[in-house]
């Protein structure tokens, strides 16, 4: 789990792949006045905060503080959660679910009793889920949006690098969204993707050609791809992590995708949590921007709404 604190301000992670990598790239990117770290394997915790420390001639000041007692994350402003079991090689993210439920349900009071107020990011996989979660376990005084996840904020980077490379241009020329589940059933809305703010298609209503969705396959298929060749991912996600984290602290009300809670969408009647831009800001998730979809892309979409509630509502039920 990651705090990320800002001016006089705290964000907190835990001593995972996932929590170092946004620690460092908070501690390079990010104007925290201290970062909090906590995680249940105290010792780990300790070699990750000291290795971190000892670097701190060379980043901006920022405090380190680590300890297994949620005090340590008192009045954070952004709460970054990363803790849990990771995919293993093969497996899918919605393998996770169940030990991850309970990890969710142990820390979600424990950081609301410290940082009432809190920002609180949902990384944890599979993160849709465990936004959704995370929002039900926190319960309905927590305002919506102060809850929300990672999502596909890393997918649609991984859209925008890929088409980068094929094109030979830098990666922040390319804008355009990947929305819905952090996972295999994700939306690429090329209709939304533009290049120096040139749209890449001439024809909306013609389905995405197969080079489109060879892409496209290609960014579901990264994260397992990484795990396979390394164990895990932690370097694109930390620093998605970190630039959530400079927004939400930052207050700027940035649009980006998210997880978020879209009942009403496209005639959604349930409390899915899935991915659509959004606007963030230091209380969360500010409103969700209905982008236009073609029909391909809204039929898309609420497939990946099915799929993600089929497994979300036996989780959503159960917890009072
Ligand atoms: N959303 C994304 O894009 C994305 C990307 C990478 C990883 N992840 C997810 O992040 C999570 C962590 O992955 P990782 O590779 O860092 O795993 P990891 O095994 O390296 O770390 C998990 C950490 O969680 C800690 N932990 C477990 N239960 C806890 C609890 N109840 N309280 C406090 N700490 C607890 C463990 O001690 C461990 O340090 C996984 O669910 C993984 O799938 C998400």
């Amino acid at each position: 789990m990651l705090f990320v604190l800002r001016i006089r301000s705290k964000t907190k992670t835990h001593a995972s792949h996932t929590f170092v990598s946004h620690q460092y790239a908070v501690l390079n990117q990010v104007t925290a006045g201290t970062i909090a770290l906590v995680d249940m394997n105290a010792e780990k915790l300790d070699g990750e905060a000291k290795d971190l420390a000892q670097g701190s001639a060379f980043h901006q000041h920022v405090r380190i503080e680590a300890s297994s007692d949620y005090s340590v994350s008192a009045k954070s402003h952004l709460v970054i959660v990363t803790a849990g079991v990771a995919q293993k090689v093969g497996e899918s993210r919605l393998a996770l679910i169940e030990k991850n439920v309970e990890i969710m349900k142990n820390i979600i009071p424990n950081v609301l009793k410290h940082s009432p107020n809190a920002a609180i990011c949902i990384v944890s996989n599979p993160c849709d889920i465990m936004t959704a979660v995370a929002s039900k376990v926190a319960g309905p005084s927590i305002p919506a949006g102060r809850i929300f996840g990672s999502g596909t904020c890393l997918d649609s980077s991984r859209l925008q690098s890929l088409l980068a490379k094929g094109l030979g241009i830098d990666a922040q020329s390319v804008s355009g969204y990947v929305i819905g589940e952090h996972g295999d059933s994700s939306v690429a809305v090329w209709s939304s993707v533009r290049v120096g703010g040139v749209p890449i298609l001439k024809d909306v209503t013609k389905p995405p050609s197969d080079m489109l969705n060879a892409m496209h396959r290609e960014v579901i298929d990264s994260a397992g791809d990484v795990i396979v060749k390394k164990g895990y991912t932690n370097w694109a996600v930390g620093l998605a992590g970190a630039y959530i984290a400079k927004n939400v602290l930052d207050d700027t009300r940035q649009i980006m995708p998210l997880t978020t809670c879209v009942r009403g969408l496209h005639g959604i009647e349930e409390d899915i949590f899935l991915s659509m831009p959004c606007s963030v800001g230091s209380h969360g998730v500010r409103r969700v921007i209905d982008i236009p979809l073609t029909q391909y892309e809204t039929d898309a979409f609420l497939k990946s709404a099915e799929a993600v509630w089929e497994i979300q509502k036996g989780v959503w039920d159960d917890i009072s």
